[in-house]
């Protein structure tokens, strides 16, 4: 979800303005995904790297994630939306994964879309800790062969499907350390959209783009 600093700085705003209004695009986008039955989005919240900024910006932006959530509970029941918060939680405070708790349970039991915040995530990370519980499987089976399966299970991501469409926002050509290894086949759609401005339409293009690729795995037709 980039480019909402531009966005506040376009309109000689402090940054914060603009994380206000991205808000709002998750709102949108999950609300489009909930109606064309997308069974999983992903919003790239906040790096591992972002914890870099200034600490102003970062305990605003982790008090409006919590805040953010607590409100749309509601909207996630009425919409059988499940939510869940994937990451690095030792670095969360003690409220705010509290937060998450609160709202994750009260939305485990629904069934439509799964809608996943990365949160203190970055795709390093992942692997890393991934390959730690690899390691460890490995010590008690001794030359036993390693499959990627093996290390897709320790992810933060197990059980849930790697992304078939990944949208980048605000211009950027990067994948910034997000899933590095999930993306292995993901086709990528670019727009030069600022995350505030990216609403439900600019959603459909991206699905419309997403719908005219070939994809083929490596293979032939
Ligand atoms: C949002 O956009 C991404 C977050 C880390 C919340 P940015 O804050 O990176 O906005 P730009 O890139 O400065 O425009
Ligand atoms: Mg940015």
């Amino acid at each position: 979800m980039d480019g909402n600093g531009r966005w506040a700085k376009e309109r000689g705003k402090e940054r914060i303005y603009g994380h206000f209004e991205g808000v709002e695009s998750v709102r949108a986008v999950m609300e489009a995904g909930v109606e064309w039955k997308i069974p999983y989005i992903s919003f790239f919240a906040f790096s591992e790297e972002n914890w870099g900024r200034p600490e102003a910006e970062v305990s605003a932006l982790m008090d409006l994630m919590g805040r953010a959530m607590l409100q749309e509970l509601d909207t996630f029941n009425a919409h059988d939306v499940r939510f869940m918060v994937l990451g690095n939680r030792d670095r969360l405070s003690e409220a705010l994964k509290a937060d998450i708790d609160q709202v994750t349970a009260a939305t485990a039991g629904n069934r439509g879309l799964t809608m996943i915040l990365f949160l203190s995530y970055s795709g390093q990370w992942d692997i890393l800790q991934a390959a730690e519980k690899m390691a460890h499987d490995l010590i008690n089976h001794p030359g036993q062969a390693v499959r990627p399966e093996d290390l897709s299970r320790h992810l933060v991501t197990a059980g849930i499907p790697d992304p078939d469409l990944l949208i980048r926002t605000s211009g950027e050509k990067r994948i910034s350390n997000y899933l590095l290894w999930q993306t292995a086949y993901t086709e990528f759609v670019f727009t030069d959209t600022l995350w505030p401005d990216f609403r439900r339409e600019a959603f459909r293009q991206a699905l419309e783009e997403f719908a005219s690729r070939d994809r083929r795995f490596g293979k032939i037709k």
